[in-house]
C-alpha cells in the first residue's frame, strides 16, 4: 500500500558546507495487510524524516514515495485528498496540533466536514462520540472543553480519536506515547493495537522504546545514521540482531522484569546490568 523507494533527503546547510543527509537511499515497503511496523533508532537517525515522507509532508530530494500503486508526487487532487484521509498522523506532542482558542470539538468536527465523511453536524457528533469511546474517553468529559482543560494523555487520545474518525487505512504515529506516563502508555498503545485487530488499520509506530516495539509490532525497522540497517520480525530482530547497532540497542534495554526472557546470550545480558 505504502512504499518508499530509494529516498534520499538532504537538508540544506550553510554556504560552503555539504548538505546534511537525513536519509540515504532508504527503501521500505509496508505490508498490504493490516500490520504494525515499528521504526526504532537513535535520535537523529532519520525516523521523523521518514515518517514525514510517508505523510506527504516532505518530498524526497531523490527517490519516490508510492501509495496504492501511485507516485505521491503524481497524484491528482481527488487521489491526493483520498490519500490525505486514509493516511493519518499522530504526533509526539498533542498540544502542538490544537488551536488553544477553540474547544476540542472543533478539531474533531472540522476534518469530518472537510473530507465529507459526515453529512450533517449530528452525524459528525455521533461519529466523534463513538471514536472517543473507542479510545477509552468519555465524550461527556471531553467535548465542550478547551485543549488546556484536558490532560496530556487525554489530548493524545483525542488525537487518536480524530485520526480514527476519518476511517483511515493507516496511522503514522511518531513517538505517540513518549510524553505520557507509563500506565497511560499501555492504555494508548492498547488502543492503537486494537485499531489493527478490530478495524484493520495499519500502524507505523516510531519509538525509542524497543520493549513496546517488541510487544506490539509485526515488523521492526532499525534506523541508523539515515539508513535502515535491519528489518524483520520482532523475534528475529530482538533475539538474533545482525547489525552491531541493533545489538547495542538490545543490550541497552534495562532488564526491568526478570520474568521476561529476552533470549540474549549471557555476555550481552551481563553487559546490560
Ligand atoms: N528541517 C531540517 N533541517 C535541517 N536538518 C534537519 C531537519 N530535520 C531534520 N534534520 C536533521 O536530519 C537528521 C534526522 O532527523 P530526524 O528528525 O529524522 O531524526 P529522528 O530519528 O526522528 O530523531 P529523534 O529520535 O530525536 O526524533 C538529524 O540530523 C536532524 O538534525
Ligand atoms: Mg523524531
Amino acid at each position: 500500500m505504502l512504499e518508499v523507494r530509494a529516498a534520499t533527503v538532504a537538508f540544506g546547510s550553510k554556504r560552503g558546507a555539504s548538505p546534511k543527509l537525513a536519509l540515504r537511499a532508504v527503501s521500505l515497503k509496508l505490508p498490504t495487510e493490516p500490520s504494525i511496523t515499528a521504526i526504532v533508532g537513535e535520535s537523529g537517525s532519520g525516523k521523523t524524516t521518514l515518517t514525514r515522507l510517508m505523510l506527504g509532508l516532505l518530498a524526497p530530494t531523490s527517490g519516490t514515495v508510492w501509495y496504492g500503486g501511485h507516485d505521491l508526487g503524481q497524484l491528482d487532487r481527488v487521489a491526493f485528498l483520498r490519500y490525505r484521509r486514509e493516511v493519518q498522523a499522530i504526533f509526539q506532542d498533542p498540544y502542538s496540533v490544537y488551536n488553544p482558542f477553540y474547544k476540542v470539538d472543533r478539531s474533531l468536527l472540522l476534518p469530518l466536514m472537510r473530507f465529507g465523511v459526515a453529512r450533517s453536524r449530528d452525524e459528525a457528533y455521533a461519529r466523534v462520540r463513538q471514536c472517543l469511546e473507542a479510545v477509552g474517553l468519555r465524550p461527556a468529559d471531553t467535548l465542550g472543553r478547551y485543549p488546556h482543560q484536558l490532560s496530556g494523555g487525554q489530548r493524545q487520545r483525542v488525537m487518536i480519536a480524530r485520526a480514527l474518525s476519518l476511517q483511515p487505512r493507516m496511522i503514522v504515529a511518531d513517538e505517540p506515547v513518549s510524553m505520557v506516563d507509563a500506565s497511560l502508555r499501555a492504555t494508548i498503545l492498547e488502543s492503537l493495537y486494537r485499531l489493527k485487530t478490530e478495524r484493520d488499520v495499519s500502524l507505523v509506530y516510531v519509538t525509542h522504546d524497543l520493549t513496546t516495539a517488541y510487544q506490539i509490532a509485526d515488523r521492526i525497522v532499525v534506523m541508523f545514521n539515515g539508513e535502515i540497517v535491519e528489518e524483520g520480525e520482532p523475534d528475529q530482530v530482538i533475539h538474533a540482531p545482525r547489525h552491531p547497532y541493533t545489538r547495542s540497542l538490545v543490550a541497552a534495554v534495562p532488564p526491568a522484569d526478570p520474568g521476561i526472557d529476552w533470549g540474549l546470550d549471557a555476555e550481552v545480558t551481563a553487559l546490560s546490568r
